[in-house]
């Protein structure tokens, strides 16, 4: 097959990167993507370096088992640990979010006061604090990991009470620095939108790093050569590797398609 009609990979460890995904949808309509979902082993956040790893590689493997013409790593946990190793092991191109979501908050902050929620292993790492400060050193950042938001979005309790408990509970200290931008440095925040908007309240940008690296894979496409030139309806191809009803019924009240078809693989073969 002519590379140019191959699919883009899009890997997060469950329905996060679906935010990415969807962003690509919108701007690159022509493009068929192959969608992988760690489900199984979601979240990634609380693990360490090593597993998530190891896990990154095996996702890694499975897309190219699917020959794709281009990786997006959905994933600001997997971009914060292993980027580097994931794009020098790899035979065709591989992007992450946290670029792409710095650029964002830089463009969006007016005050340079800005807050990052993430997982515990993206806040850890600092790679935002890096990626923004290598943009704008005179930012001031203010970083807070909320570990449970990943779970409460693959239960699909994207604006019930607990969640909002939650996301006060967890925001509360970041409204008291007078922060103008909230970067949602982990792909399955932007599910939660409603509710941190609720907290936050209107005078704080929300910003995210998916339009931003849809944004990116275009230049690539372009750069490389590699956009799609097959002018049939683009198709969509899910994995995870477990719970797809649970999938479906979140992605598809999220991205407003079907989700189908959808497989269950075992990445670990
Ligand atoms: N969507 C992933 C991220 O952006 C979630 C990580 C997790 O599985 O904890 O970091």
């Amino acid at each position: 097959m002519d590379i140019k009609n191959k699919p883009i990979g899009v890997f997060d460890s469950g329905i996060g990167g679906l935010t990415v995904a969807g962003e690509i949808m919108e701007l690159l309509p022509r493009e068929n993507i192959v969608y992988f979902g760690d489900t199984a082993r979601v979240p990634y956040g609380p693990k360490s370096p090593e597993v998530v790893t190891q896990f990154a590689f095996e996702g890694l493997r499975f897309l190219l088992s699917q020959d794709v013409k281009l990786i997006v790593i959905a994933c600001n946990t997997i971009s914060a640990t292993c980027l580097d190793q994931l794009c020098a092991s790899s035979p065709v191109p591989v992007i992450g979010v946290i670029e792409p979501g710095a650029r964002a908050a830089v463009t969006a902050t007016e005050n340079q006061v800005v807050g990052v929620i993430g997982t515990e292993r993206t806040i850890k790492s600092s790679a935002y604090e890096k990626a923004i400060y290598s943009l704008n050193k005179e930012i001031n950042i203010h970083s807070k990991a909320c570990p449970l938001f990943v779970p409460l979005v693959e239960e699909g309790w994207l604006d019930n009470e607990a969640t909002l408990y939650t996301a006060n509970t967890y925001l509360k200290p970041l409204k008291k620095r007078g922060i103008d931008t909230l970067v949602l440095a982990c792909t399955h925040y932007p599910l939660l939108k409603l509710v941190l908007r609720q907290v936050m309240g209107e005078s704080v940008r929300l910003v995210d790093s998916a339009l931003e690296t849809a944004k990116e894979v275009q230049r690539i496409l372009i750069d490389k050569n590699l956009k799609r030139q097959d002018n049939s309806p683009a198709q969509y191809q899910y994995f995870v590797s477990d719970n797809p009803e649970k999938f479906i019924q979140v992605g598809e009240g999220f991205l407003k398609r079907p989700i189908n078809p959808i497989s269950v693989i075992d990445p670990q073969n």
